[in-house]
């Protein structure tokens, strides 16, 4: 552990020192605790905010990038799903369950694959995610590992779960679960907060860093042992995500393509949505809020949307590149979000609108780091039900239409 010496010296590099206004009124465990998260925090973050090495820098040269479509892919099942189940069989393919966020939008407070989705009976989010990888594991007859990215905030109580659950009748013994790292929020000057004299406000830094954090906690050796070439990371807010998707993996190995993402038409051109496409002959995915009017709108011949092929973190990326990128720097997001903070007179403070800023980076720049990436297309309505928000689009009663849709049981 650092030093309070050390730990000066950083705080003072970032101009942070208030962190230690109330040190010496704190106890030993308190002070231990304190100099700890120090050093745990990655301050090179708040460079974000005044330097280009954040989301916001210029855009390269953006093209249309064509998919594998649907149709196509009815018509190439047989040998997609041959290639794939070999890969999975033979243990060349890993699933990451990306499960670290905070959900706040859905507003339920525990983590969300906890949210019991059903109606007449109990159907978790998390449940429902691990029979659809059930479906695959009992067509290939082999176990896929499982990762299970948590946060410091939600982990003991992720794990838990599942084990009070029985796996949901997983084997254990192929699910394992790591920690991501967090990151500092700080307010509209830079000053991070505090949430109480020994305790410095922090939260999950998104999810772009899901490789580093399994190299830090020692997975990497794990997944050379076990022969893994293919990982595919996946968000936890999809019902109907297709994991380890056999069709998804063979298309992706036969194409020779470095990456895969699995993509839905957009509904519109309004659509608020990622589009994956082209930057400066790169794979890369353009927020719908980074798109011109006319990048919106523009038409290919045939008159559909150019841009269209919109994503739904679902990708499938090869461990050699993840290795070969895994110290390589991704661009920070800075999101203003609602933090609480202690006050000068040490209250708690739950404000009302957004007070500060929180760095995230996103597994969808991941994908800029590829040489290429094969854009894979799949039916919103069998493969695209996200929980994001307690009500209205995107919501448990649209994913329980499309589960019920899909023949599940609620
Ligand atoms: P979202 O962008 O929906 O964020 O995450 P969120 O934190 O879950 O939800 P809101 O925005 O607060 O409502 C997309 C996926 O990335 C994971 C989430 O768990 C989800 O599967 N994620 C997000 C992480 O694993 N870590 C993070 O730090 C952020």
């Amino acid at each position: 552990m650092i030093s309070i010496e050390q730990a000066r010296q950083i705080l003072e590099k970032y101009q942070q020192q208030h962190i230690l206004d109330y040190y010496d009124e704190l106890n030993e465990h308190e002070k231990k605790s304190l100099l700890s998260q120090i050093e745990r925090i990655d301050f090179s973050l708040l460079n974000a905010l005044d330097t280009d090495n954040n989301s916001n820098s210029e855009k390269g040269k953006l093209k249309p990038l064509g998919a594998v479509e649907a149709d196509e892919i009815a018509g190439c099942a047989d040998e997609y799903f041959k290639t794939g189940i070999d890969a999975i069989r033979n243990g060349k393919v890993a699933a990451v369950l990306l499960a670290g966020g905070q959900g706040t939008r859905l507003g339920f407070d525990k983590p969300k694959g906890m949210f019991n989705i059903g109606i007449n009976r109990e159907l978790y989010i998390f449940e429902c995610l691990i029979n659809n990888l059930l479906d695959v594991v009992k067509k290939a007859e082999a176990w896929i590992p499982l990762y299970i990215m948590t946060s410091e905030k939600n982990n003991k109580d992720t794990i838990a779960f599942f084990e009070e659950k029985n796996y949901f009748g997983y084997n254990s013994e192929y699910i394992c679960f790591f920690v991501q790292d967090m990151a500092p929020s700080v307010d509209f000057n830079g000053k991070i907060y505090m949430e109480s004299k020994s305790e410095i406000s922090i939260s999950p830094n998104g999810n772009g860093g899901w490789f580093s954090s399994m190299v830090r906690a020692g997975l990497l050796k794990d997944i050379k042992e076990r022969g893994i070439e293919w990982i595919n990371v996946f968000a936890v807010d999809n019902v109907l995500q297709k994991i380890a998707d056999p069709m998804f993996v063979g298309a992706v190995i036969q194409s020779g393509l470095q990456s895969g993402g699995k993509v839905v038409s957009k509904a519109n051109a309004n659509e608020r949505v990622g589009v994956l496409c082209l930057e400066d002959d790169k794979p890369s995915i353009v927020e719908y809020y980074e798109m011109t009017d006319e990048m919106r709108t523009l038409l290919t011949e045939d008159g559909e949307l150019a841009y269209r092929f919109g994503v739904i973190l679902n990708y499938l990326f090869n461990v050699d590149k993840l290795e070969e990128i895994c110290g390589n720097k991704m661009p920070v997001h800075v999101v203003k979000k609602k933090i609480p903070y202690m006050d000068e007179n040490g209250s708690t403070v739950i404000p009302a609108k957004p007070n500060g800023y929180k760095f995230e980076t996103l597994v969808l720049d991941m994908v800029h780091m590829q040489d290429s990436c094969l854009a894979y297309e799949v039916l919103r309505n069998k493969e695209f039900a996200p929980v994001k928000n307690a009500e209205g689009e995107d919501s448990v009663a649209t994913a329980r239409a499309l589960l019920a849709e899909n023949g599940i049981e609620l």
